[in-house]
């Protein structure tokens, strides 16, 4: 059984497609949600019921399949940083046939955006069965992985049409900040207290504002390189990496372009032996840690003949960079950086003329094993 959103519940407005109305929507999904979850003083509205069962976690464990799983990488980010807590991110279909050593006391967090998807339900059974505590993060209310969890969070990003999900990322990115404060502030990690996430939160939005505006420009990179190309990669390391998987993901589910996220550092462990001349690399350049060492490899591959591309935030930014995204946390990148790669994938398909929002073989929510 599964509800799929009519589209007719949706207007789709001046927009052509539905993503593009979605990525648009962003900044405002992200305010609505800030407001939602978080005071004016910053402090937190999250139930303290769910944050106490949380505290009691030795290990968290994130559990998603495609672009949730994605968000549940840069997750697993915030929860290590702002808590202090492990967290292991888990490929829902995976997980769910595979006996893994749990730790003594973890706890489960199912990320869905339609709270539907099989995979994540198998694995929601198996460990409710174990006894553990589970919440499940969601945009639909009294979706099946929510009414099966212990807790509920809703993404309120309103109904994602487009198959190819792009507000419900950020959604997901977004909420897991609030909950890795609340919980991290509740525990007295002082990184958590200090950090401003109501205000980092405004800031987000109008940098995500900032580049939807700049979105012709990402129009035309889209025809004078990408609509013809075979072949592209995105190259990043840590949360830039995991921006660079939801990257690839979104430019091969709807340009059908093969695209592939790597680690920039293991690109010359084989990888590099497919740059031919002209194949596109993109650079996600956001952490002051690795920024050279990205660009780096980006250099590798353009001697090599790829036509490089860089999009990195305002503070790492050097003369030529494509795309300069306002600075933000270093934690919270992942929600700009990941825009313009929408954009990108969102104007080849569209400048293919293929069907943006029902590209082949694929479906909103997957309800088979
Ligand atoms: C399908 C969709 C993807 C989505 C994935 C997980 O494959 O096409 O866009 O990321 O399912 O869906 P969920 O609803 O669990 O987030």
């Amino acid at each position: 059984f599964h509800v799929d959103t009519d589209a007719s519940e949706a207007d789709k407005g001046i927009y052509p497609y539905y993503m593009l109305k979605e990525i648009n929507e962003q900044p405002n999904v992200l305010r609505k949600l800030s407001q939602k979850y978080l005071s004016d003083d910053g402090s937190s509205k999250i139930d303290t019921k769910l944050l106490d069962a949380m505290k009691a976690a030795d290990r968290l464990y994130i559990v998603g399949a495609g672009t949730s799983y994605h968000a549940g990488l840069v997750g697993k980010n915030l929860f290590e940083k702002l808590v202090g807590i492990p967290t292991e991110v888990e490929v829902a279909s995976e997980f769910a046939y595979d006996d893994p050593l749990y730790s003594e006391k973890p706890f489960f967090i199912f990320l869905s955006q339609s709270g539907e998807t099989a995979d994540s339900r198998v694995v929601l059974q198996n460990v409710t069965k174990r006894g553990f505590p589970t919440l499940t993060i969601t945009n639909v209310q009294n979706s099946t992985l929510s009414r099966e969890a212990d807790y509920t969070l809703l993404l309120d990003a309103g109904p994602e049409i487009s198959v190819a999900s792009t507000k419900a990322y950020t959604a997901q990115i977004t909420l897991e900040a609030i909950l890795a404060k609340s919980l991290g502030e509740s525990l007295g990690i002082k990184r958590a207290e200090d950090f401003n996430l109501r205000q980092q939160l405004g800031l987000v939005a109008t940098g995500m504002q900032a580049v939807i505006d700049e979105k012709d420009q990402i129009d035309q990179i889209s025809k004078d390189y990408f609509v013809k190309a075979t072949k592209a990669f995105y190259i990043g390391r840590g949360i830039d990496y995991y921006v660079s998987l939801e990257a690839a993901l979104k430019l091969k589910e709807i340009s059908y372009i093969i695209a592939e996220g790597f680690a920039s550092g293991e690109l010359k462990h084989g990888t590099i032996a497919l740059i031919e001349k002209g194949t596109p690399v993109i650079a996600i350049v956001t952490q002051s840690k690795t920024a050279g060492l990205t660009r780096n490899n980006l250099e590798e591959t353009k001697s090599r003949g790829a036509k490089t591309f860089t999009i990195a935030t305002e503070a790492l930014s050097e003369d030529g960079d494509d795309i300069v995204l306002q600075d933000v946390d270093e934690m919270l990148t992942p929600l700009l950086s990941v825009v313009p790669a929408q954009l990108l994938a969102y104007y080849t398909s569209l400048n293919k003329g293929l069907n943006v929002d029902r590209p082949r073989n694929l479906a909103k929510s997957v309800t088979v094993e």
